[in-house]
C-alpha cells in the first residue's frame, strides 16, 4: 500500500504570520504519521506562510515567472526552512524522513507541463525511507522560474508511482458547500458553484485548483482536516472523497 499525503501549508504553519511554523500542529501530525508507519508513504507539504508571502511579494505564481535570482532564492530558501522543520519533526517521532527538493530535479516546459523525475522517490520508498517533498519554485522554460504547488506534486507522484490512496490534509474538514462537507465529488461542474477563493494569500489556486488536480488523478483522493489524518492513515474515508472508485 503506497500513500501520498499532502500536509497543507495551513496545517503546518500559521498561514497569516510570515515564516511561522505551527509547532503543535506539526508535532501532532508527525506523531499520527509515526503511529501508522507500516506502509510506503510519501509526504508533501505546502508553502503556508513560508512560500506564499515570498511568492506574492515578488509577483511569482504558477504562470507568472521571474528571472530575479533574489526572488527565487527567497522562495526556495523559505521552503527549505519549512522542509527542514517538517523533516525534523517527523524524524523526532522516529519517521525515516528524507528531504527531496523539487527545484533541484524538475522543470516546466514552455507550455507549463511539469517534468519531474521520480526514480529517486521510488528508490527511497523501496529502501524504507519516507521522502518529504514540498511546493517550490521550479525552472520554467522561457519564463525563468514559476511556483510549483504541492498539489501538482501530489498529481505528478500519484501518476508516476502506483499509489493506492492520496490524502490532502488542509485547514477545512473537506470540500465545503456552505458549511457542509461534500461527501464525494466525481466532476468539477457538480461543485463549481460551491468553491470560493482561499482567504489568505495563496498563489496556487485555493480549493478549486486542488479539486481540479485531484480529479485528474487515477487514484482515490481524500480532502480532510487534521482530525481526518488518523482515520485516513487507518484506511477510513474522512472528509471528501474525490474521483476514481475502484
Ligand atoms: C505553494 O505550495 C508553494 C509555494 C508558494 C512556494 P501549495 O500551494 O501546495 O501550498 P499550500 O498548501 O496552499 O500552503
Amino acid at each position: 500500500m503506497t500513500i501520498v499525503l499532502k500536509l497543507g501549508g495551513s496545517v503546518v504553519t500559521d498561514k497569516d504570520a510570515p515564516e511561522t511554523v505551527d509547532r503543535e500542529a506539526l508535532e501532532a501530525a508527525s506523531r499520527t504519521i509515526a503511529a501508522h508507519g507500516d506502509r510506503d508513504l510519501v509526504v508533501i507539504h505546502g508553502g503556508g506562510s513560508f512560500g506564499h508571502h515570498h511568492a506574492a511579494e515578488h509577483g511569482v505564481s504558477r504562470t507568472t515567472g521571474t528571472h530575479d535570482t533574489e526572488a527565487i532564492r527567497a522562495i526556495h530558501g523559505a521552503m527549505g526552512r519549512l522542509n527542514a522543520a517538517v523533516v525534523d519533526a517527523l524524524a523526532a517521532e522516529g519517521v525515516p524522513a528524507i528531504p527531496v527538493r523539487p527545484l533541484s530535479a524538475g522543470r516546466r516546459s514552455a507550455g507549463g507541463e511539469l517534468q519531474l523525475p521520480t526514480e529517486q522517490v521510488k528508490t527511497l520508498l523501496a529502501e524504507g525511507f519516507v521522502p518529504v517533498l514540498h511546493g517550490d519554485v521550479i525552472a520554467h522554460e522561457e519564463h525563468g522560474a514559476t511556483i510549483l504547488s504541492g498539489d501538482e506534486l501530489v498529481c505528478a507522484l500519484g501518476g508516476a508511482l502506483s499509489v493506492d490512496r492520496v490524502g490532502l490534509c488542509s485547514a477545512v474538514p473537506g470540500v465545503l458547500d456552505g458549511g457542509d462537507v461534500i461527501p464525494e465529488i466525481d466532476a468539477f461542474e457538480d461543485v463549481a458553484h460551491a468553491l470560493g477563493a482561499s482567504e489568505s494569500t495563496d498563489v496556487t489556486g485555493g480549493m478549486a485548483g486542488k479539486v481540479r488536480a485531484l480529479l485528474d488523478l487515477e487514484t482515490t483522493a481524500f480532502v480532510f482536516d487534521r482530525n481526518g489524518l488518523e482515520p485516513f492513515l487507518k484506511g477510513e474515508e474522512p472528509g471528501t472523497r474525490i474521483g476514481w472508485e475502484r
